[in-house]
Order: C-alpha cells, then structure tokens, then sequence
C-alpha cells in the first residue's frame, strides 16, 4: 500500500514536470511567432515614431521592455524620462553643455532617446552589455552620446569622478547582492564629488504584490529586506538576457542601511518611475 502511494506520487511529479515544460515550450512556440510577426512588422513598416524618434526592432525592445508592443514602449520611456527629469529638477540640476550624464544599462536608448527628442543639452554617455543594442544606438544616435558596451562586471573605461548625472533605471532590480555592490562602488567611483545617482528598485509596493504568489519572497523580506528571484531560466527566459540577470527585490529599510554604507540617501520615492519602481535617489557619503 505504502510503496503503491509513493510511485504514484512520484509518477504525478513527474507528470507535473513534464506539464510545466510542455507549458514552458508552448510559451517559447507562441512568443516566437509574436516575434516574427512583429519582426516582419517591423522590417516593411515605419521605423520612427508619429514624434520622428527611431523605433528598435522589436528583440530589441522585448529585451528591455519584456514587451513586444512599440506603442508601450515609447510610452514607458516617455514616462521614465519625465520621472528622470523630475527627480534631477528636484535636486537642481539644470541639463547644459556641460554636464556629464551616463545611462547606466541604457539598452536600446528607451530612455536617452527622449532627452534627444526634447533637445536636452549635456554630454550623454550610454552603456550596456547588450552589445546589439549599442550597435542599434551607434547607429541611430551616432552624434548624440558616446556609445559603450561594458562588461558584466565591473570596471567601466570611465575615469574617477567622472559624471555629474548617473541614472541606472531597472538595473538593480535584475543584479544579486553581490553584483549589485560590485556595481554600486564603481558607480561610486565614477561618479563626480557634487554627482547625483538616480536608481530604481522593486520596492515595497512591488515585493508586497509578488509575495501574494510565493512565501519564500516574503519570508525573505522579513528577514533581510532583500530577494534575489531566479526564475527568469531556460525556457522561461524568452528575451536571451544573460543567466545572471534575474529578479530582485528591495525593502527601503535594507536600501537605507545597506546602500547608506555607500551613498547618502537623499531621496526615497515609492512608485515615483514609471508608476511602478521605487526611485532612489543618492550623492556621495562624504559630502555630508
Ligand atoms: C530592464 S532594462 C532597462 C534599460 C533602460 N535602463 C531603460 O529603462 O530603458 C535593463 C538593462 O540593463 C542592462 N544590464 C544588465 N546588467 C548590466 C550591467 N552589469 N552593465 C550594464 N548594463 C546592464 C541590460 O542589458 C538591459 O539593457
């Protein structure tokens, strides 16, 4: 009787398996053929917005975007670039010739690409892994910025102290603990002494939805205010995006102590880029 009951709970494991990976493939079938269609969309179609803004092709939005669709696309980098723009109003920094700005993780410029649209002056850099998506802004913004492909650990080719403005938006809600110092140092180094840092995070209003759907996140965030998501695997990462790019979640008391070793913590806003992430906003801790 015992061993009847364990074989079948095995066998209806292993049926469970199976259903998630034929789940898993169906997904990865479906998507592939969005992708196409888009893509076939996207190559006999208009490449530039009803504002004259270049559109990516659409892997390379979907790898930003987690979206396929262009309109929501602009939309969202529209929308982060006021929230940018805000937060850098907020903290008196006037967009001129002069200042230095560096889009950390700038993926296909959903962002940069609208300080180009409404003619903000500065000296723009963007940076990212995604060497194709570099490519597409060498060529489509080749005067506008300077163009890197970084890699994923750092350094960046950036001499110390080298920016007034760093923005790095939806980059720390993909790094574990350890990348994510690694990346918050050098970001410190490059960073000029009167520099501001903007970032955004999974905050509160985001883990608190997402732990409705697994214990284990909010356990975690109980304990250290801090989740580490690696869900975004094999079949289920339909974008391509490196292995260690995963999710992750913040707690304000964790990103108050744990980035307050690094940075002064000027401003900690909810919801404040793209009615979604936490925007955390952060200048050097020896200015204080
Ligand atoms: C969700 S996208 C956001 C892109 C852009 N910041 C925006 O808001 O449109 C995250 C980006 O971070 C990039 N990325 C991830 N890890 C990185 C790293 N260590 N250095 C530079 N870019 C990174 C990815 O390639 C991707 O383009």
């Amino acid at each position: 009787m015992y061993g009847k009951t364990a074989f079948s709970l095995r066998d209806r494991l292993r049926a469970n398996r199976f259903l998630y990976f034929l789940c898993g493939c169906f997904r990865k079938i479906f998507h592939s053929g969005k992708l196409f269609a888009h893509s076939i969309g996207y190559a006999l179609g208009d490449k530039t917005s009803q504002e004259a803004m270049p559109i990516p092709p659409p892997r390379l939005r979907h790898r930003v975007h987690g979206d396929l669709c262009r309109t929501s696309f602009l939309a969202a980098g529209s929308q982060v670039y006021w929230d940018v723009a805000k937060i850098m109003e907020a903290q008196g920094i006037k967009c001129s010739e002069k200042l230095k700005i560096l889009d950390f993780g700038c993926g296909c410029a959903r962002v940069l690409g609208y300080f180009f649209h409404h003619g903000k002056k500065g000296v723009f850099t963007g940076t990212d892994i995604d060497a194709d998506a570099i490519a597409w802004n060498r060529t489509n913004y080749p005067a506008l910025a300077r163009w890197d492909t970084n890699d994923s650990m750092p350094p960046l080719p950036y001499p110390d102290e080298a920016f007034d403005v760093v923005f790095a938006i939806s980059i720390f809600t993909h790094m574990d603990e350890k990348l994510q110092f690694d990346w918050l140092r050098e970001l410190h180094r490059i960073l000029a002494a009167t520099g501001v840092l903007i970032c955004s995070v999974h905050g509160n209003p985001v883990w608190q939805q997402a732990s409705i759907f697994t214990r284990k996140l909010q356990t975690a965030m109980s304990k250290r205010g801090f989740f580490f998501l690696e869900s975004n695997k094999g079949l289920r990462n339909l974008a391509g995006l490196p292995k260690f790019y995963q999710t992750s979640f913040h707690s304000e008391e964790y990103v108050r102590r744990r980035w307050g070793e690094h940075f002064q913590i000027i401003d900690y806003s909810d919801q404040a880029i793209g009615n979604h992430q936490t925007a955390v906003v952060l200048r050097k801790k020896d200015l204080a």
